[in-house]
C-alpha cells in the first residue's frame, strides 16, 4: 500500500506501509502472524522492545489488574504519584549499583536521552559552570529523535538541518576502534572543560559494534578526570537484552547517568527512565525544578507492567538464562558459517563489504523464510526476546542460513 493510500503517515510519508497481507495481526511467545496466516519467528523482538514476547502473561495479568483499579496517574505536579509507580521505582533501584538510584520516568527513550543532555546542562548551570554545554556522541550512534534526541544521534546527523535549528552544541566523534580515544580527541579540540556530557551505547545500535571493557573503563577516568557527565544510553542494550540490567555495569562502568527503555514494560506500554547519580541528584534536589516532562510520566499501568517484568527477569531468573541462550544461538549462527559478535541475546551477524541495501535484501530473504531480522550497517542484528527456548536459537540460525541461500 502507498502511503497515499492510508491514513497512517508516521513512516509511510516515505515508505508506504507495505501490502495488507503483511500487516501484523497476531503474536504468540516468540512468533507473530501476519493477516495472510504466515508465522515468522521474531528475532527482532518488534523493534528490539518485546524483551518478553508476546502475550506473556504475568505482564498481561499485571496490566489488567491495575486497569482495574488505579490505570490514572502523573509525576508532572501536584505530588500525588501513583502508589505503583514509587513501588516500580524502589523495585527499579534495588536492582541498581549503589549511587545511581535516582529515576525520573519519562515515556520514550527519545524523551530520556535528551533529558540526560538538558539535566547534565542544568546541573552546570546549578554548579556554576555555565559555559559548559558541549555534547559529544558518536557518528553512527542512535539515541533517539526530537528536538534534543535527533542532533545526539550521530546516524542522523545530516539530517539535523532538515527542521532546525535543534539542540546546538553537539558534536560527533568518529569511531577508530576505541571509544575512549575517539571521544577524547574531540573532547580535546573543543576543550575539555567546555564538556558537559559524553552520551554513548555500550553496544551502537547501527553497526553492532560493542565496546571493550578496557576501552569504557577508560572513557570513564577520561570523563571523571575532566568532569564530564557519562550518560550510558541503554535504550537497547538495557534490561536483560545482555544478561545484565546494564551492559556498562556488566562492564564495571558506573555511569553518571543511565537511560533505560524498551524492555522496561518489554515493550507493551510505552514508558522510559533516566537514572542519575547521587552527586547530581543531590545538588539539584533543592533547585527550581528542571522543566522537562509530560503528562504520562510515571503511568500507572506502565507501572504494573514495569514491576511485572523485573518480577520475571529476577524474581523468575530468565536474566540468568539470557547469556547461556546466547552461546547457544552464537554457536549455531557460526556453524551456518557467519561471523558473529555478541553479548548475550545481541548477536552482530557481519557481513562484511555489504551495503545497506544489500543487507536489506538478505533481511527481507529472512522474512520470506519465517524469521524477522535488523539491517543494520554490514550486518544483520538478531535479537529475539529474552523467553525464546534454545530450539528456538538454533531455528534462527537454520532461517538465517537458509535465506543466505
Ligand atoms: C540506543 C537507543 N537510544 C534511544 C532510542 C530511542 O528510543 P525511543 O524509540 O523509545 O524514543 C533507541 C531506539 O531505538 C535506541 O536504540
Amino acid at each position: 500500500m502507498r502511503a497515499d493510500d492510508s491514513c497512517v503517515v508516521n513512516h509511510p510519508l516515505w515508505h508506504g506501509i507495505g501490502v495488507p497481507d503483511d500487516f501484523l495481526v497476531e503474536g504468540d511467545g516468540v512468533r507473530v502472524r501476519d493477516r495472510s496466516g504466515r508465522w515468522y519467528l521474531d528475532g527482532r523482538s518488534t523493534l528490539w522492545h518485546g524483551t518478553l514476547g508476546h502475550n506473556h502473561p504475568k505482564v498481561i495479568a499485571a496490566i489488567q489488574e491495575q486497569l482495574n483499579t488505579l490505570a490514572l496517574g502523573t509525576l508532572l505536579i501536584y505530588d500525588r504519584p501513583a502508589e505503583v509507580t514509587v513501588r516500580f521505582a524502589e523495585a527499579l533501584a534495588a536492582q541498581l549499583p549503589d549511587g545511581l538510584r535516582r529515576i525520573r520516568f519519562g515515556n520514550t527513550g527519545s524523551q530520556m536521552t535528551e533529558a540526560a543532555v538538558l539535566l547534565s546542562r542544568y546541573h552546570r548551570r546549578i554548579t556554576g559552570e555555565r559555559d559548559r554545554t558541549a555534547v559529544i556522541t558518536l557518528w553512527g550512534s542512535y539515541h533517539g529523535q526530537g528536538a534534543g534526541a535527533t542532533p545526539l544521534s550521530g546516524m542522523l546527523a545530516d539530517r539535523v538541518d532538515w527542521c532546525g535549528p535543534l539542540l546546538p552544541d553537539v558534536h560527533h566523534a568518529q569511531y577508530h576502534g576505541s571509544w575512549a580515544s575517539s571521544i577524547a580527541k574531540v573532547a580535546a579540540r573543543l576543550g575539555p572543560d567546555r564538556v558537559t556530557a559524553v552520551v554513548i551505547e555500550p553496544v551502537m545500535g547501527t553497526t553492532g559494534v560493542l565496546a571493550e571493557q578496557q576501552d569504557l573503563a577508560e572513557l570513564a577516568k577520561y570523563c571523571r578526570d575532566n568532569g564530564i557527565h557519562l550518560v550510558a544510553d541503554e535504550v537497547s542494550t538495557g534490561y536483560g537484552r545482555v544478561g545484565a540490567l546494564s551492559r556498562s555495569v556488566q562492564l564495571g562502568v558506573v555511569p553518571d547517568m543511565l537511560v533505560l527503555a524498551k524492555g522496561i514494560t518489554a515493550g507493551y506500554l510505552p514508558a522510559a527512565a533516566l537514572v542519575v547519580n547521587e552527586r547530581i541528584y543531590q545538588d539539584l534536589k533543592d533547585a527550581e525544578p528542571f522543566p522537562h516532562g509530560s503528562t504520562t510520566d510515571g503511568n500507572p499501568l506502565a507501572a504494573a507492567a514495569g514491576l511485572a517484568v523485573l518480577d520475571v527477569l529476577f524474581g523468575d531468573g530468565l536474566i540468568d538464562t539470557v547469556i547461556p541462550k546466547g552461546e547457544v544461538l552464537r554457536k549455531a549462527l557460526e556453524q551456518q558459517g557467519f561471523d558473529v559478535a555478541h553479548a548475550g541475546l545481541l548477536q552482530r551477524v557481519a557481513l562484511p563489504g555489504q551495503t545497506f541495501d544489500q543487507v536489506s535484501k538478505l533481511r527481507r530473504a529472512c522474512e520470506d523464510n519465517g524469521l524477522l531480522v535488523s539491517a543494520g550497517l554490514g550486518c544483520l542484528c538478531v535479537l529475539p526476546p529474552l523467553v525464546i527456548t534454545e530450539d528456538d536459537c538454533r531455528e534462527i540460525a537454520e532461517r538465517l542460513g537458509g535465506a543466505r541461500g
